[in-house]
Order: structure tokens, then sequence, then C-alpha cells
């Protein structure tokens, strides 16, 4: 089995929204992200990931309904643990849901889930959304601690933050990949499934087959980004092509 991809088309709807927050029901609101995941879909895409936020800056609750009835994909809700954000999980009944931290300020999800600290709240969480036939994934920076408490916590999956990654100069990118090698091991010695996600891109993800263990990647603004080029199908298909060279380990 290959590296699996996660699209994220939360852009889709930044791009909607710029225009049409204030008129939703307009004819003209576009473009759709449900359209997106279907030309997603096509492109090769394994799942759908989306992120309904507190504030709703892009992706609305519609959308999410929308794309769960439409979209034949496993769907993935990024969302912070909050009560109105359980409430649309349990509602909405998506494959996973990967819990992240969410404040207002931030331009996208800056940093990971400190499971450390909050690990009642989380873990209170992970039940609840098991007990329902939903899986949960940790987003966590690639620390060990981070991935032993979510471990312990009975967490299915946990995807590395690989922000720091993305941002890394020449100097200091092989310090990251080693974070992220020494955290990937750790999650997997555990027995979770480690994904990644966060700042990756067509020039940086072949970096990323010096982390081993790994089984998903959840790509969204670089995917969006090159699909203004040449759509969404074919940027999806581009980034498949480069991730199979990851060398999966059975
Ligand atoms: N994973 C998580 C948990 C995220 O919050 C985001 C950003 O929405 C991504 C992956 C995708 O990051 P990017 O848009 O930089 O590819």
């Amino acid at each position: 089995m290959s590296l699996l991809l996660g699209v994220n088309v939360d852009h889709v709807a930044t791009l909607r929204q710029a225009r049409y927050a204030l008129l939703p029901d307009s004819p003209n609101a576009e473009p759709c992200p449900c359209v997106a995941s279907a030309d997603a879909l096509l492109g090769g895409a394994d799942s759908i990931t989306i992120h309904v936020r507190g504030d709703r800056r892009h992706m609305q609750e519609r959308d999410a309904f929308l794309i769960r009835e439409k979209i034949a994909a496993p769907l993935n809700l990024e969302m912070g643990v909050t009560e109105e954000m359980i409430a649309i999980a349990l509602k909405l009944r998506p494959e996973f849901v990967c819990l992240v931290p969410e404040t207002r300020e931030e331009v996208t999800t800056e940093g990971g889930l400190d499971v450390v600290s909050r690990r009642r709240e989380v873990g209170d969480c992970i039940r609840l959304m098991q007990k329902n036939g939903i899986k949960v994934s940790l987003f966590i920076d690639p620390e060990v601690e981070q991935v032993k408490v979510a471990a312990e916590l009975g967490a299915e999956m946990v995807e590395l933050h690989t922000g720091c990654f993305g941002n890394a100069t020449t100097q200091t990118v092989g310090a990251e990949l080693e974070r992220l090698r020494e955290a990937a091991l750790v999650g997997h010695q555990a027995g979770i499934q480690v994904n990644a996600g966060h700042g990756i891109n067509y020039e940086n993800v072949r970096l990323l087959e010096a982390v081993p263990h790994l089984t998903e990647y959840n790509i969204g603004h670089s995917i969006v980004a090159r699909a203004m080029r040449v759509g969404m199908t074919q940027a999806v298909r581009e980034m498949k092509a480069l991730i199979s060279h990851y060398p999966v380990v059975k």
C-alpha cells in the first residue's frame, strides 16, 4: 500500500467567503468546496479534510453536510475541542475527526494540540467520539511526550505538525526532520497510526521520505494554490505522483 493523501479543501471555501460571506444564499456563490472535493477524488485523493472553525471563516456547516452527503470518500473533520464542535461532529458523523487547537487570532492552525496539559478534556472527547464510531486523530507537535500521551489516551492516530519543517531553512531542516523521525518512531512503537500535515508542498514533500512509518499526509494550501493553475484534479494527481515515492514499510 502506498502513502495516503488527505486533501484539505478549506481554502476553496476561503475564496468563496471572500466575496459571499454576507450573501450565503446567492446563486453566484462560488467556488464550491463540495465540487472541489469531487475533483480531488478524481485526482486520487484518499480522503477529504475540512475544518469547521468556531468563527466560520471558511467552511460552513452546510458545506460539511453537503460534502458528507455527496462525496463517497472518508471524511476527516478537523475540530477544536469545544462543545459546539463536538455536537457538529456527532451530527455529521465523519469517519475521522482530528482534534486541533483553535484560537480566533491565528491565520491557520499554528501549533499542535497540547495533549499533555489538556489530557483530561482530550481524553473525554476521544472516548465520546469512539463511542459513536468516529476514529480520532490528534494534531500534535512532533514531541515524544505528546505522542506518548496521545497513545495513552487511546487515540487511533496522531497527525504530526509539519509547520516548523515547512518553514525551515536549509540550516534547520535537518533538525526538523530529526524531530519528526523520533516522534514517528515513538508513535509506531506505541501502535498508533502516524500521519503528517501542515505546510507540506510540492517542493518539500519528498524530504519527508526521511521520516519513517507515516501513513497519510494532509495537504491543503499548496494543492489549492496549484489547482488555480492546473485544476484540482491535476493538482491532486501531481501530489499523488510525488508521494508515491514514499518508502512505505509493511
Ligand atoms: N492538518 C491540520 C490539522 C491543519 O489544521 C491544516 C491546515 O488547515 C492542514 C493539515 C493543512 O495544512 P496546509 O494547508 O498548510 O497544507
